[in-house]
């Protein structure tokens, strides 16, 4: 296992995780900074592709986003989402995966769990691809949204869920939208860190997607915290330049050739 990843480990129960998405390497550029690990997330699918869920994002464009990403990362621990239907069976995740990771030199990838997969996760883990798993709310197998773990029948098959990846051999799980009481559960019974998404400050770590965070998406469900308007600055930024471009104040002479 990689130092970088060891280290990470080695936070539990120590230092909050910070963890956030990038798509593009000017925003990983400023992640780095600050976050321990950056996610090409595929949720790259709503908020940059206009999709209407992650279903239909392929190895190719995390590829692409995650070369882009890679150049603005120094220090950060660099994760790809495995995209629906790459990960069905070993051979066919273990070579996608390969990929992934020879084309981008990333640290690791993520899997969303079915209930199923942990086979698939210990044949990664096995052949030294460093994973992270997914449960809770899982967008690419769950077409509703609902919180999971409310009930204590749903709390102890999410903790049996993460003790099976853990297992396997993942290094981290995300918690996407898991009620606070189970998530402090599952984060106790794991050896490993769990990263909340929705799902309380009782994790080890958070993660957010940063056009979420910086409010480019539009999306600002309750889980999201919104700590800047971008979406205004970009149209106050246009609205001027509209203004000069008409008024002919843009471009001056030392905008010119
Ligand atoms: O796709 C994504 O951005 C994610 C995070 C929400 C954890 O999986």
């Amino acid at each position: 296992m990689k130092k970088k990843i060891k280290n990470l480990i080695k936070k539990k129960n120590k230092t909050p995780i910070v963890m956030l998405t990038a798509y593009s390497g000017s925003v990983s550029k400023i992640l780095d900074k600050y976050c321990d690990i950056v996610l090409v997330g595929d949720s790259l699918a709503n908020t940059l592709y206009s999709m209407n869920n992650t279903h239909k994002v392929t190895i190719d464009m995390m590829i692409l986003h995650t070369c882009s990403v890679q150049k603005g990362i120094k220090k950060s621990i660099l994760i790809v989402d495995m995209p629906l239907h790459t990960y069905d069976n070993k051979n066919q995740a273990l070579k996608n995966a390969m990929k992934v990771m020879r084309e981008t030199k990333c640290d690791g990838i993520k899997i969303e769990s079915n209930k199923k997969n942990y086979n698939i996760v210990k044949h990664l883990v096995k052949s030294n691809i460093p994973v992270m798993g997914h449960i809770g709310f899982t967008p690419q197998f769950k077409k509703k949204f609902k919180v999971a773990g409310y009930s204590q029948k749903d709390t102890i098959k999410l903790i049996n869920e993460a003790k099976k990846i853990q297992e396997a051999g993942a290094f981290s799980i995300v918690l996407e939208c898991v009620a606070s009481s189970s998530s402090k559960k599952i984060t106790k019974a794991l050896k490993i860190p769990t990263i909340g998404i929705g799902s309380s400050v009782n994790c080890d770590g958070q993660v957010l997607v940063t056009d979420d965070l910086v409010g480019l998406s539009g999306f600002k469900p309750r889980f999201v915290k919104r700590y800047s308007d971008i979406a205004k600055t970009i149209n106050k930024s246009v609205k001027k330049y509209t203004n000069e471009v008409k008024k002919k104040i843009f471009p001056k002479k030392n905008n010119s050739y």
